[in-house]
């Protein structure tokens, strides 16, 4: 059999954000302290702490922003223990991730620090469970505020002259769970008011993320959109309208967190048969519908799509690895993981009209990693290397693709056997990320161009192995990378490949 896509322009211009590529990088196990930080004093090469393999690596994925410091660990985080000399900072016992002790020594100047090494933008989350309002907005003062000011002062003692770019602000995490096991009712609530001290000091307005629901959860979109956001308050008869609209809540985001796991009986990262692919494949796809349902309430009250769905938080959850802390959260990833984050990163282009930003979890040694390290060791993971294939895509044209596609079977269940989506650059390349979800069979693939351009030239790389579970280890860190692909056949605008069994594939036509 063969499957068919035809390419189209959408009638208006959609562009799938680069922020769609982001990451999250949370104090939990080994992500910030040995993973980023290591301190100015380590053997590790460093810059003023941070290690200069991690940085590097990271570079090459254009990363446009990074969540921080939680999850979690956001809503139990007093920022003010994390500034000034380090020596003198106090300690913290991070609850939720394993109860081990930290030293604040990563805090908000090593953070944007390392923004700053990135070359990526900040997406700090703000405590609400159990912080307070005055601190959440001294905390936007101390690293916005140019002026003289009793935080932006702070910030000159501590070292800091000019104050930071600062856009995305998390208002709580999770704040249903870990942030405060809040009704959304009541949440609604406590948003509208810690929002309104979420204050710009800058021309650049803070952009201002809500807690969003947990996966399936429509009631808590439907509640934040209409009592959070506040936008079908009647005004009432005797208010001016402009004067209304000023104290109406500003909710730029609303964050969507869903993972790909299995919550009853947490599953093998490495050790899997078919069954088990099947099964995260179909849990990937879930993502899809969980998208397209919220942003349908979304779309109930606000038509104008000016509130965005942030998924800023996804990726897989398995089992840790035998021997290491439950609490770290360690996990490998394989060939597997890299058919989950090209599936979601498909799904968020194909949706980039409502879907702004996504954040994998997370950057370093915790969850769907990019990079594992060991000691002064690094490897590079599977999903690593689809966000290096997928960063074409990053602030580039959507097209629209029509996709017919073959079914891939497991005993009595099938799902769509390729995913796909396709942008066209401001240089004109088109790109078409597609995943093969049968581990079996490579799937003839013909892609139709008409009306898009003229093309003459065609190449690609693909990420495929062997082997199902096949992944990256410290003794064989590049058992799996990707390959040029070259056998692409382009004729009168018609590209026709072989898409191999179990892969990623990335082609450029131009
Ligand atoms: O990413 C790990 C945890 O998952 C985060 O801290 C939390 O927000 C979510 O439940």
């Amino acid at each position: 059999m063969t499957s068919f896509i035809h390419v189209n322009k959408s009638e208006k211009k959609e562009v799938i954000s680069r922020h769609i590529y982001g990451h999250f990088a949370e104090h939990l196990g080994r992500c910030i302290y040995e993973g980023i930080w290591v301190g100015e004093d380590s053997s590790i090469p460093n810059t003023r702490g941070i290690r200069n393999d991690v940085v590097e690596a990271l570079r090459k994925l254009n990363i446009p922003n990074l969540r921080w410091p939680g999850g979690c660990f956001a809503d139990e985080y007093h920022w003010k223990d994390g500034i000034g000399p380090r020596e003198s900072r106090p300690s913290i016992v991070n609850n939720n991730w394993g109860k081990v002790v930290e030293n604040n020594h990563f805090g908000t100047h090593e953070f944007l620090d390392l923004c700053e090494q990135l070359d990526t933008e900040p997406y700090i989350c703000g405590n609400v469970g159990s912080g307070t309002v005055q601190e959440m907005q001294e905390w936007v003062e101390y690293i916005t505020f140019d002026g003289e000011s009793p935080m932006a002062n702070l910030r000159r003692e501590n070292g800091r002259d000019q104050p930071w770019k600062l856009k995305y602000f998390g208002v709580g995490n999770e704040n249903w769970g870990c942030g405060g096991k809040m009704r959304v009712e009541y949440y609604a609530d406590v948003y509208r008011r810690y929002q309104t001290f979420v204050r710009s000091y800058t021309d650049t307005p803070i952009y201002k993320i809500a807690c969003g629901p947990q996966e399936a959860d429509y009631h808590w979109t439907e509640v934040m959109m209409r009592e959070g956001l506040g936008r079908t308050e009647p005004i009432p008869d005797e208010v001016v309208t402009d004067i209304w609209e000023h104290h109406r809540p500003e909710m730029d985001g609303l964050a969507l967190h869903f993972y790909t796991r299995n919550r009853a009986n947490y599953d093998s990262a490495t050790e899997f048969t078919e069954e088990k692919w099947f099964d995260y494949m179909k849990r990937t796809l879930v993502m899809e519908e969980l998208v397209e349902k919220h942003t349908a309430i979304m779309d109930k009250y606000d038509p104008e799509k000016t509130v965005d769905l942030i998924v800023d938080e996804w990726g897989t959850w398995f089992k840790v690895e035998p021997g290491t802390n439950p609490g770290f959260l360690y996990q490998q990833n394989t060939l597997r993981d890299a058919l989950v984050a090209g599936i979601n990163l498909n799904i968020f282009n194909n949706r980039c009209d409502r879907v702004h930003m996504a954040n994998i979890a997370q950057m370093v040694n915790v969850l769907q990693a990019m990079i594992l390290t060991e000691g002064e060791k690094m490897i590079l993971t599977p999903s690593y290397h689809v966000f290096e294939m997928y960063k074409v895509h990053q602030d580039a044209t959507l097209l629209r693709v029509s996709v017919s596609t073959d079914t891939y079977t497991y005993g009595e269940d099938s799902v769509p056997m390729l995913n796909v989506s396709a942008s066209q650059d401001e240089s004109g390349k088109v790109h078409i990320s597609v995943c093969n979800l049968d581990p079996n069979n490579a799937e003839p693939l013909t892609c139709n161009l008409d009306g898009i351009g003229s093309f003459s030239k065609a190449s690609g790389r693909v990420l495929t192995a062997e082997a199902m579970n096949a992944h990256n280890t410290f003794s064989d860190p590049n058992r799996i990378k990707p390959e040029a692909f070259d056998e692409i056949e382009l004729k009168d605008n018609e590209v026709s490949v072989t898409v191999p069994s179990k892969s990623v594939l990335v082609f450029e036509v131009q």
